[in-house]
């Protein structure tokens, strides 16, 4: 439950919908789905095994098994936690702003909701705040340890989420137009794939299931030996990707209905849902875009945590350091190199932050997921290649029949092996020097 959790978050409802808008819709769905089939799911069930092999955080683990150099790879997906965190926080500031401004404050009487959102984001007063209280209650939750809390939060949240995720897909379907969404999110067009639509589906099958970075290996070492975990890696990636699926499906028919541009980019749901609660009954519309919002909260909550877990790990298991001291020291840290995606999105006197010369004019939040993004691949690949040629497939296997007696005989069994030494390493290492390339050199110069 815990793992669902931290894949499922805002990367399923606010990055999937607006990466698929720009990405072609159903191309990039298409793509996504078999990313996920042929190259996560096998990498999730490595790095649960070497979690609870090594039963230690990402670097003890890497290290346990294969030695000091390996460790490193763990140090870097810890290091990647760590700037992931700070963009995402501050996302999640938005959300919880949203929330509050949608339940208590006025913010479905405004008609504009475009430059609504475009003025909230530089308003940098509440995004402090807001981020600010997010991060702490985060930290509050890693100090009392991660089982107990997540676990019972999960278990209202999900359900929930599911709930509102499907009525206000119900809803959508009946406005105007909304097949026109339906269509665009479920006909492929195979001429729309571009080597964007490519990367763009593979970075996000990682962040969203998130893989890459050790989240996994440190909630494997919490895994019991009894468990399954081959099964519970099916779970969590179905899960994950169900609520990813009806985002899209939600978001679309309503774009679509809404005359908006499904190209919108990081915008997209700010826009489009409280449009829709604008256009509800006053009350309803408040109630059910309040819980909208709080259950988008609560999402990237769990999330938020497995991040700040991660190198809480670390320093407990590695260093002896108390663990309530390392969780605050951590989160005041990530919270201050949040700071300049914080105010990157046009805050008057840091315009230079909105539009990097280095990258593309783009901003520096985008700039700060991007790079994180390319870690996660690399960080997969490099997985890989250590189960295969360090740890070896046949070891892996040995913990994966622990709590499953019938996986050395099984289909499972092969197909994960074949990924984890052949499909994936190859497939991740071309596709994370090529997005490299792109991102800073732009693809286009290559052909
Ligand atoms: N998977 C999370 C989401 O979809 C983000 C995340 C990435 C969490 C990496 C932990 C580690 O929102």
């Amino acid at each position: 439950m815990a793992a669902a959790g931290s894949a499922v978050g805002l990367g399923n409802i606010w990055r999937f919908p607006y990466l698929a808008g720009q990405n072609g819709g159903a191309a990039f769905l298409l793509i996504y789905l078999a990313f996920i089939l042929l190259i996560c799911f096998p990498v999730m069930v490595g790095e649960i095994a070497i979690g609870r092999k090594a039963g230690l955080d990402a670097y003890g683990s890497y290290k346990k098994i294969g030695g000091a150099n390996w460790g490193y790879l763990g140090l870097f997906g810890i290091l990647g936690c760590f700037f992931i965190l700070s963009f995402y926080n501050v996302v999640a500031g938005w959300a919880f702003g949203y929330f509050l401004e949608i339940t208590f404050g006025s913010l479905l009487s405004e008609k504009d909701f475009s430059s609504f959102f475009g003025s909230y984001v530089t308003d940098i007063g509440d995004n402090f705040w807001f981020s600010l209280g997010f991060m702490v209650i985060t930290a509050f939750i890693v100090t009392k340890g991660v089982q107990k809390g997540i676990e019972m939060a999960n278990k209202i949240m999900m359900p929930m989420l599911y709930i509102i995720l499907i009525s206000l897909i119900i809803y959508g379907l009946t406005l105007p137009n909304a097949l026109a969404g339906v269509k665009f999110y479920l006909v492929p067009e195979l001429s729309e794939i571009t080597p964007q639509t490519i990367f763009d589906a593979l970075r996000q099958a990682f962040f969203s299931l998130s893989l890459g970075m050790g989240a996994l290996i440190t909630y494997g070492s919490y895994v019991k030996k009894n468990q399954n975990i081959v099964s519970s890696a099916a779970i969590i990636s179905v899960a994950d990707t169900m609520v990813a699926f009806l985002a899209g499906l939600m978001i679309f028919p309503l774009v679509f209905s809404a005359g908006i541009m499904p190209s919108e980019g990081p915008p997209l749901v700010f826009i489009i849902l409280p449009k829709i609660f604008h256009d509800m009954h006053p009350v309803v519309g408040r109630i059910v875009g309040g819980s909208f919002f709080l259950m988008l909260c609560f999402a990237a909550l769990t999330s938020t945590i497995s991040m700040l877990e991660v190198p809480t790990a670390y320093l407990v298991d590695q260093k002896k350091l108390p663990r309530k001291s390392v969780v605050w020291l951590l989160a005041g840290l990530i919270f201050i190199l949040g700071l300049p995606s914080m105010i990157s999105q046009g805050v008057k006197g840091f315009e230079f932050l909105n539009k990097l010369t280095f990258y593309q004019g783009k901003d520096f939040l985008t700039f700060i997921s991007d790079t994180a993004d390319m870690g996660l691949t690399i960080g997969g690949c490099l997985m890989c290649v250590f189960i295969s040629y360090r740890w070896k497939i046949n070891n892996m296997n040995e913990e994966l029949s622990i709590g499953n007696e019938n996986y050395m005989k099984s289909f499972a069994q092969k197909y994960i092996s074949f990924a984890i030494r052949y499909i994936c390493p190859l497939l991740l290492g071309v596709m994370s020097l090529l997005i490299i390339y792109d991102k800073f050199f732009g693809l286009n110069n290559l052909f």
